[in-house]
């Protein structure tokens, strides 16, 4: 039987984060992941670029139960921390929209700076091990069985990650070891996931598949993002709506305003004023592509000149390009969401080190526990900053 001071259950994001901030402090420590690879959502993420943290985090960038539990892990180990160690890896990186940023290069540069960080604080990463038993023996130690032996540990750091994308390994290990402790799970459901249409919406709107627009979106609890707005096959994406998919719950409505900072009864009064003949299909094509004009609105209105509107059609108009309400059919689910919602209750653990309360050398790090980002590199700052929290305790 080998024992180590500190085992992690799973080799991405948080996990290989604890490893290296443990492994500094002289702990003897084993990764273990049943995965061929380690860090794959880490390569496959940011279409490849991997959007590693974002340069203004705040804790309402996050969903929890708690939202005051993300706020000493974020404070003791920030965005510019995770840049200063990308700087020393010497990779490039660039900043997007809303402070986002992605590598130059390859997100596989993210994965090569974690797994030399694990080298050089000493901490082994042990891939294709499949962990069949966990037990807390009466010493204190845990036990874990897996394919290849038997071990023992001091710490046992859950860094599983959530459901989202099972053909990347996602899997509940890591809410069925919280149950086995006795830990409350909170329920899970696909996060940052396009919505699909109805049957009869799919008919209307999937000829705009491919066509993205500017937008502001409107959850129902007024939660709002302003982004682009993509229409796909299946429905709706883009990065508003994977936002807003966040807030929303299986029955509500969605609020898209398509002229996003425009006031659409101004800017119609002066298309009115201004070209009073010039039909209603050529005015909307001015502001939006004219496929999905004439998806959104009638053939017959759509041929009437401007002064041929009266007025409750005009404010009809209006009321429809600042605040189209959709209910969609639901989500695309754990099989493309980035993130998965709920998980390990954080009310079950210390904020400060992520140990479970009533479980002493228990921790659990990253998308396991109930705690999600926005878009935007905000779900890999809470699997760093996590990580060396729980690293600088086990
Ligand atoms: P993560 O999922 O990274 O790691 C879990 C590890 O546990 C895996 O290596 C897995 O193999 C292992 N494991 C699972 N079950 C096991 C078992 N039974 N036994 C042993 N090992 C097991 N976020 C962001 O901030 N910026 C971005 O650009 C993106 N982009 C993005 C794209 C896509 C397509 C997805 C799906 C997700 C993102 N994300 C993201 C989200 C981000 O990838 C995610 O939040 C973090 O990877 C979570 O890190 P964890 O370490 O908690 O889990």
């Amino acid at each position: 039987m080998k024992h180590h001071d500190v085992i992690i259950i799973g080799a991405g994001a948080a996990g290989l984060m604890c490893a290296a901030s443990a492994g500094y402090r002289g702990r003897d420590v084993l990764v273990l992941d049943n995965a061929k690879q380690a860090g794959r959502k880490i390569l496959i993420s940011g279409g490849g670029r991997c959007n590693f943290t974002n340069q203004k985090v705040e804790p309402n960038n996050f969903l929890c139960g708690n939202s005051h539990f993300v706020k000493s892990a974020l404070a003791r180990y920030r965005s510019s921390d995770f840049i200063e160690l990308v700087e020393r890896h010497g990779i490039e990186y660039h900043e997007r929209d809303h402070g986002q940023l992605f590598c130059n290069d390859s997100a596989k540069e993210i994965v090569t700076m974690l797994m030399t960080e694990c080298e050089w604080a000493g901490a082994k990463v042990q891939l294709r091990t499949e962990i069949s038993k966990i037990v807390k023996l009466d010493s204190g130690l845990f036990e874990l069985t897996t394919d290849k032996d038997s071990l023992t540990c001091d710490s046992l750091v859950i860094a599983t990650g959530g459901l989202s994308m099972p053909k990347l390994g996602a899997s509940p290990f890591g809410y069925n070891l919280a149950k086995q402790f006795g830990l409350k799970i909170l329920p899970t459901y696909a996060g940052l996931v396009p919505f699909t249409w109805h049957a009869e919406q799919k008919l209307k709107f999937e000829p705009l598949s491919g066509i993205a627009v500017p937008s502001t979106i409107t959850a129902k609890d007024g939660t709002q993002f302003s982004e682009a707005l993509l229409f796909t096959h299946r429905g709706l994406s883009g990065p508003a709506i994977l936002q807003i998919s966040n807030f929303w719950q299986p029955g509500e409505t969605i609020s898209i305003n398509l002229l996003p900072g425009v006031d659409a009864r101004a800017a119609i009064e002066l298309e009115l004023a201004n070209h009073p003949k010039q039909s209603l299909r050529n005015t909307l094509s001015h502001w939006l592509p004219k496929r999905l004009v004439e998806a959104l609105f009638d053939e017959n209105l759509l041929n009437k000149a401007m002064n041929q509107l009266v007025h409750s059609e005009l404010e009809q108009l209006a009321v429809e390009l600042e605040s189209w309400e959709i209910l969609m059919n639901g989500t695309e689910g754990y099989r493309t969401a980035e993130v998965t919602l709920g998980g390990v209750d954080t009310d079950e653990l210390s904020s400060k080190t992520m140990e479970a309360k009533n479980v002493s050398g228990l921790y659990f790090i990253g998308e396991v526990m109930d705690v999600s980002g926005w878009l935007g590199g905000f779900n890999f700052q809470w699997a760093w900053s996590s990580g060396v929290a729980a690293g600088l305790a086990v």
